[in-house]
């Protein structure tokens, strides 16, 4: 099947109108209609109704339209991920990787991937969890480590591991002398948002990631700010601007002006993925999964991910 005629058809669809059609495609009008004949031939069925104005997609024609838009789609996305698979320098390795993973771990992980392989080139880029899928698919990025699940075609993502998440006041706040916090005490404080792209929920929602914190237990913060970035918003609460919520591994900025509580029941938490292109088998990734791996053993983290364990 020619992928033309199937962008014709799906063109022509979408407008209703052949000669329309034709003009933007800038096909001459009979070339498009036997484009579309053609088709109708490879699939034996009509697709379109000509003899209604304007014209009219059958049944056969409608179900084809709504399933191949979205194929089309990714079939054409495929041609130029593989049409760039394997360009990149087999000794460099670009990570992706959002703010709040620099305080954690990674340090640790880069240098022991420089200890395994100290010929790679490695390159640190921070891209938020929402543009490391585009990063990955231009080839800005080989891998990236981000904190939310995405169902984007052709991106994998592995479960790391659950960071607790806590609470970030200025130290001369009343609420900083407890030993936990719950989210009933936190709904009057000024909350600072700082994430860049909401999460999306399964059901197509979108929230901002701590608003849906309160959200979940039927809460609403009474006041919110919303901030660059996470360390604009551990900044403004050592101004004692407001409260913020970050992943424990944060807990040593600004150790002098906040004080970081944790939740009571201590449950919150993020989750830590690691993004590649699906099937990507870079023997560079392998190595850097090799890296957390040893990592996670020498921290006493536990690994639930079965690939992680079988390394
Ligand atoms: C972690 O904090 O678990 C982590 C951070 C960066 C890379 C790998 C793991």
């Amino acid at each position: 099947m020619d992928l033309s005629h199937l962008n014709t058809f799906i063109h022509v669809a979408k407008t209703g109108n052949i000669s329309q059609s034709a003009k933007m495609l800038g096909v001459p009008q009979p070339t498009l209609s036997r484009h579309i004949t053609q088709l109708e031939h490879t699939l034996g069925q009509k697709l379109i109704d000509r003899q209604h104005r304007p014209i009219k997609l059958t049944p056969a024609g409608n179900f084809f339209y709504q399933h191949a838009k979205k194929n089309l789609h990714e079939l054409t996305e495929l041609i130029t991920l593989t049409k760039n698979f394997g360009k990149s320098t087999p000794n460099t390795l670009n990570i992706g990787f959002v703010a709040s993973i620099l305080y954690g771990l990674l340090p640790d992980v880069i240098s022991e991937l420089r200890t395994r392989l100290p010929h790679l080139d490695i390159r640190l880029i921070e891209v938020s969890s929402d543009e490391q899928t585009h990063a990955l698919k231009t080839g800005e990025i080989d891998v990236g480590f981000g904190r939310f699940l995405s169902s984007q075609a052709f991106i994998q993502q592995l479960f790391l591991r659950h960071e607790q998440l806590v609470v970030a006041l200025p130290t001369q706040h009343q609420l900083a002398k407890n030993h936990s916090m719950t989210f009933e005490a936190l709904s009057n404080e000024m909350l600072i948002l700082y994430h860049r792209t909401p999460m999306l929920l399964s059901t197509g929602q979108t929230f901002d990631p701590l608003l849906h914190l309160f959200y979940e237990r039927h809460l609403t913060p009474k006041h919110t700010q919303k901030v660059r970035d996470i360390q604009v918003a551990l900044g403004l609460v050592s101004a004692g601007e407001g409260i913020t919520i970050v992943p424990m591994s944060l807990k040593g900025i600004h150790q002098d002006k906040i004080t970081y509580l944790p939740f009571s029941p201590n449950d919150i938490t993020s989750s830590i993925y690691l993004n590649t292109l699906s099937g990507d088998q870079n023997p560079n990734i392998l190595a850097l999964l090799k890296s957390i791996h040893t990592i996670y053993e020498q921290k006493n983290i536990t690994q639930t991910n079965p690939l992680l364990q079988n390394l």
